[in-house]
């Protein structure tokens, strides 16, 4: 049966638009195999499924590099992010150069930069645990990680106000921590709303922890941000974060307004 026969029988629909691994699997649409048995699926989607752990923003959850709505309008930085993704592989084999990083910018907001950034992410995703399938290799539990970095700056800021009661300031700090180790650990990472003003020195300490130990391990981060990577020393008033970003990392500038709005769904 097919897909379409299958669905107008009224059977339970097969589960390739809401898999990241479609794109890459020979089984999608396929009603005796897309369905709630599948075990990659479970793998990528469950409670404690990879892609589930990588905190995906509900809203670009399942955006893949084909499906992103920034894609048309930004054709130049989607020729990059083609190839880009076709470096995927470099994590399999040693010897290869490391995977780069990418550092999403556009003065104005809503040009799709965070859309991107996720595409890029569940591809990665999608990439790590169909390449670890096909090598007998164990995929990782984390294989990515998005780090929302004001929502993460807003913990900070919860558990660091004077007088700040216990049952506020510890479930904040549980979450800030977490998210720390999480970005840290995570083979490849989205830090979403980079290059804000506002950042103390402690967090700012913070921000460079992470992103120091993701660059000497060799891991690759997409970064966004209304800034380009030049004027992050002015904004951040020191030069080490800033350098400790641009290593081994391709700028790529969105243009256009904003399509804030446009294409909710
Ligand atoms: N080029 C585009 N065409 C249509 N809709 C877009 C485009 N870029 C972004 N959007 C939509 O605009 C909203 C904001 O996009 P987002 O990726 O969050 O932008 P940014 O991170 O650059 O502020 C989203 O709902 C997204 O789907
Ligand atoms: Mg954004």
């Amino acid at each position: 049966m097919t897909k379409e026969q299958n669905e107008a029988a009224g059977a339970s629909p097969t589960l390739d638009d809401r898999c990241i691994l479609a794109s890459r699997c020979k089984a999608a649409g396929d009603p005796a195999r897309c369905n709630a048995m599948c075990s990659a699926h479970a793998q990528m989607h469950s409670a404690t499924g990879r892609h589930t752990l990588a905190n995906v923003p509900q809203d670009y959850r399942l955006v893949t590099a084909v499906s992103s709505p920034a894609r048309e309008s930004q054709p130049k930085v989607y020729r990059n992010i083609d190839g880009y993704i076709e470096t995927f592989d470099r994590q399999f084999d040693e010897g290869e150069a490391p995977i780069k990083s990418l550092y999403l910018v556009s003065a104005t907001p809503g040009t799709g930069k965070t859309s991107t950034a996720c595409a890029v992410l569940n591809e990665y995703i999608a990439h790590h645990y169909a390449g670890c399938v096909r090598r007998g290799l164990t995929p990782a539990k984390r294989p990515g990680y998005f780090l929302d970095v004001t929502a993460w700056q807003a913990d900070y800021n919860e558990f660091n106000r004077p007088r700040v009661p216990d049952e506020i300031a510890e479930p904040a700090a549980k979450r800030y921590y977490t998210a720390m180790q999480h970005a840290k650990e995570a083979e490849f990472a989205v830090m979403d709303d980079i290059g804000v003003r506002d950042y103390s020195d402690q967090f700012r300490a913070d921000l460079h922890a992470v992103i120091n130990h993701r660059v000497v391990n060799r891991k690759p981060s997409v970064y966004t941000s209304n800034e380009p990577i030049a004027r992050l020393p002015e904004i951040f008033g020191e030069d080490r974060l800033a350098d400790r970003i641009s290593d081994l990392c391709v700028e790529l500038a969105f243009e256009g307004e904003s399509k804030r709005g446009k294409s909710r769904k």
